[in-house]
């Protein structure tokens, strides 16, 4: 009996060549926004240790408590660094600050050049419930930038997120949800102020809060301010501002982030109920939105991590930085009609051969694949029929290929010193020798 097929696993894709346009589409803008503003490329590695993450997203966070994607440390490996052997397992990353941050303090620049601006686009794990716009294997662009406190840089790292969305289409429904955390201190502060707030409403069985909340009451008090259920939304009404506890710096800190958004042309939107689901932020947290999206409007989420380096080991530097996810992006892409054709035309077109070498007998057929590779090697994209076909359904295969030059060898069977060459932007075919063949198209398409 035929075994099940094997099928992917849950949460995760398989790309083939037609979605990669829309996919490299995002990465081609990513990579050019970002360069706009001079943020360099990092690339860290897919897994790490998983207390890095334990440690710096937080234990109560829901990515560490519920959706690491963990292997075990082999024991009896020998070769562990020092360091490794108090890990027990390697997690692949379910997000990419933690990571960067790592990185930045193991290289050094804390010290020697703090300034960093970097950007990253790659693939991170969560071990999610898989639904719409949420997988378990997704891809994030993200930026990260080091060792400026400025509420300019963090002004700059939001605009970049916008423009993001706006090369990609988005209107001018963005919208820029601005909120702050304050410093450790002042959270502190806050923490205990909501827990004498708070507490009355789990103070009893009933379940005045949904079940989510009971949880976070224990775990991760603030993020009973972002629950999403309304009654749990009514009952947040008239919880402690963190503002009203907050110190002078870090009030002052938000105002000019809002100061320079709005030097920008991004007026941002204060939204007390973003606190971000992981431990590291301090001060600015925001989220870009795109109301028309309804429930799943948030495209992007970041903030400051000004303690993050220090608490790695690092010398104190700021850092500041959001990421994208490219699924939800994708999804709202789909709903808006967008991009236009003529956006992926490019990238259409480079898929495509610019040249079908077409074989007019058999004895043809291995000085053609020769010539095929002399092209290719001058740079050309060239397609030869490797099935054997007919010299008509090759003609067809040409034409169905979008390849803009026909090529056939003169009387190969004679050893061919010329070609016939077609342009289908003319359509006249030309007889050219062999070796001047590569120049001669090269010299069309100039
Ligand atoms: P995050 O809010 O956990 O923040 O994730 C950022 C974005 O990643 C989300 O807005 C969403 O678009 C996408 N995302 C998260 N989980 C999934 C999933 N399961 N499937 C598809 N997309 C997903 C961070 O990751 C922080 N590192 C952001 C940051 C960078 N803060 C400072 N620097």
């Amino acid at each position: 009996m035929a075994s099940e097929p094997f099928r992917n696993a849950r949460g995760t894709r398989d790309l083939f060549p037609d979605d990669l346009l829309l996919i490299h589409h995002l990465e081609r803008t990513a990579v050019a926004v970002a360069r706009a503003a001079s943020y360099q490329e990092i690339r860290t590695p897919l897994f790490e240790e998983t207390r890095l993450f334990q440690r710096y997203l937080g234990e109560a966070s829901d990515v560490v408590e519920k959706e690491m994607f963990t292997v075990p440390r082999r024991l009896a490996e020998g070769s562990a660094a020092p360091s490794e052997q108090q890990s027990s397992s390697f997690t692949f990353r379910p997000e990419g600050t933690a990571s960067v941050a790592r990185a930045y303090v193991q290289g050094g620049f804390a010290k020697r050049a703090p300034l960093q601006k970097w950007f990253y686009v790659g693939p991170m794990f969560r071990y999610e419930r898989p639904q719409k716009g949420r997988e378990r294997q997704f891809t994030q662009f993200g930026v990260e930038a080091f060792g400026a406190q400025s509420p300019t840089l963090d002004a700059e790292v939001i605009a970049i997120a916008v423009e993001f969305f706006k090369r990609l289409g988005f209107g001018a429904e963005l919208e820029v949800r601005l909120n702050s955390m304050g410093d450790p201190s002042d959270r502190e502060l806050w923490r205990v102020a909501l827990r004498s707030f708070f507490a009355p409403q789990f103070a009893t069985d009933a379940a005045v809060r949904c079940a989510d909340c009971r949880d976070r009451f224990e775990r991760n008090i603030l993020r009973l301010l972002d629950c999403k259920v309304a009654q749990c939304q009514e009952l947040n009404v008239g919880a402690p501002d963190l503002f009203e506890l907050m110190n002078a710096e870090a009030t002052a800190h938000h105002q000019q982030v809002g100061a320079a958004l709005l030097a920008l042309g991004f007026p941002a939107i204060e939204d007390r109920s973003i606190v971000r689901g992981l431990d590291y932020y301090t001060r600015t947290v925001f989220e870009v939105h795109y109301p028309p999206l309804g429930a799943r409007s948030a495209l992007c989420g970041g903030g400051r991590y000004d303690g993050l380096v220090a608490e790695m080991g690092g010398k104190p530097t700021p850092g500041v930085g959001f990421s994208i996810g490219f699924t939800p992006t994708e999804l709202a892409l789909k709903e808006l009609h967008l991009p236009a054709a003529a956006d992926l035309q490019d990238l259409v077109s480079a898929q495509a051969p610019q040249v079908y070498a077409i074989a007019g007998s058999e004895q043809d057929r291995l000085p053609l694949l020769a010539l095929t590779e002399q092209l290719r090697r001058s740079g050309l994209r060239c397609e030869f029929d490797h099935r054997g076909k007919s010299p008509n359904a090759q003609m067809k295969e040409a034409l169905k290929s979008g390849a803009r030059f026909f090529l056939t060898l003169d009387s190969a069977a004679s050893g061919a010193t010329s070609v016939s060459l077609r342009d289908q932007n003319d359509n006249q075919p030309r007889t050219i020798a062999v070796a001047a063949a590569a120049a001669a198209i090269h010299a069309a398409l100039a």
